[in-house]
């Protein structure tokens, strides 16, 4: 069985990113000329997903507008003759791709949003993705790296980015066999306890086994439903296997690693990228 649903959850507050998130989704924040979760679909369209289940909230019906037709603008510019304009703006959501979005009423954490999604992916594998979280990789990207593990293990899997020592204290860190399988997960380690420098990115493929684990999984840390208990639990029954993901990774949610991230992108873009280089240079 092939990879077929993409699992985006989108109905946190964004209380990081304050004051831009008050009325905006922190997900629709532009990279450079796109908004954060766009990078995400495309991403997850790579990796020949064909469903995206965007789990979202009542304040951020903003999201489901930006992948759908806006008749006003399109007629606007088909009618103005401006088609490659009207080409960006019909493209949002790329060719054959199927979005379906379900409510999380209340931020209640990411396992929470994620279990939000089980009646739409049912028993399929499928993948979650970070939308504040944008990697980018020049061969094969994370989500790719992770579908094309499963097709070969069939096993839960999940991607993982080597962190410097002194910053292993930040992020979710995985210990991890020789064989590549996951066997514990530490939220937010001192430099002595961790079990290695591999930290949870942000890319997640699971069975459909993790929705059980989920719906027995209690409040946890800061009183949410915590993503990474479920899949502790999930360890005890089935393999969990580990990828190591070689690409760049950029922590959107975060506004310095907003800001190192635009610096990348802008100087990366293919019409913006040379003329954003020299304005640079005037700049230092
Ligand atoms: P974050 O913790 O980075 O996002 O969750 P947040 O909660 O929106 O941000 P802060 O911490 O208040 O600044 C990662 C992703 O999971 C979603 C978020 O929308 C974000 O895209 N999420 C988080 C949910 O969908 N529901 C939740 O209950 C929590």
């Amino acid at each position: 069985m092939s990879v077929k649903f993409a699992v985006i959850p989108a109905a946190g507050l964004g209380s990081r990113f304050l004051p831009a998130t008050k009325a905006i989704p922190k997900e629709l924040i532009p990279l450079v000329d796109k908004p954060l979760i766009q990078y995400v679909v495309e991403e997850a369209y790579e990796a020949d997903i064909d469903t995206i289940v965007l789990v979202t909230h009542a304040a951020k019906s903003a999201l489901e507008n930006h992948f759908d037709t806006q008749y006003e603008l399109e007629t606007e510019l088909e009618q103005r003759n401006k088609l490659a304009l009207l080409g960006i703006a019909r493209n949002t959501l790329p060719a054959g791709m199927k979005i379906v979005s379900v409510r999380q009423g209340k931020a209640l954490g990411l396992g929470h949003a994620v279990a939000c999604a089980a009646p739409i992916v049912q028993d399929n594998p499928f993948v979650v993705l970070l939308p504040d979280v944008i990697c980018h990789h020049a061969q094969q990207n994370a989500t790719a790296q992770l579908v094309a593990d499963y097709a070969i293990h069939r096993s839960s899997v999940v991607a993982l980015q080597e962190v410097p020592v002194d910053d292993v204290h930040k992020y979710g860190i995985a210990a991890v066999s020789a064989s590549h399988r996951i066997t514990g997960l530490v939220e937010k380690p001192s430099a002595q306890d961790a079990p290695s420098r591999l930290s949870v990115l942000g890319r997640y493929l699971f069975t459909p086994h993790i929705f059980a684990e989920l719906a027995q999984t209690q409040r946890g840390v800061g009183g949410e439903i915590q993503l990474t208990d479920a899949m502790q639990a999930l360890l005890a029954h089935e393999t969990m296997r580990a990828a190591v993901f070689d690409g760049e990774v950029h922590d959107c949610g975060d506004k310095l690693g907003y800001l190192a991230a635009t610096l990348t992108f802008a100087k990366r873009h293919p019409q913006l990228g040379e003329a954003f280089r020299q304005l640079l240079e005037q700049h230092i």
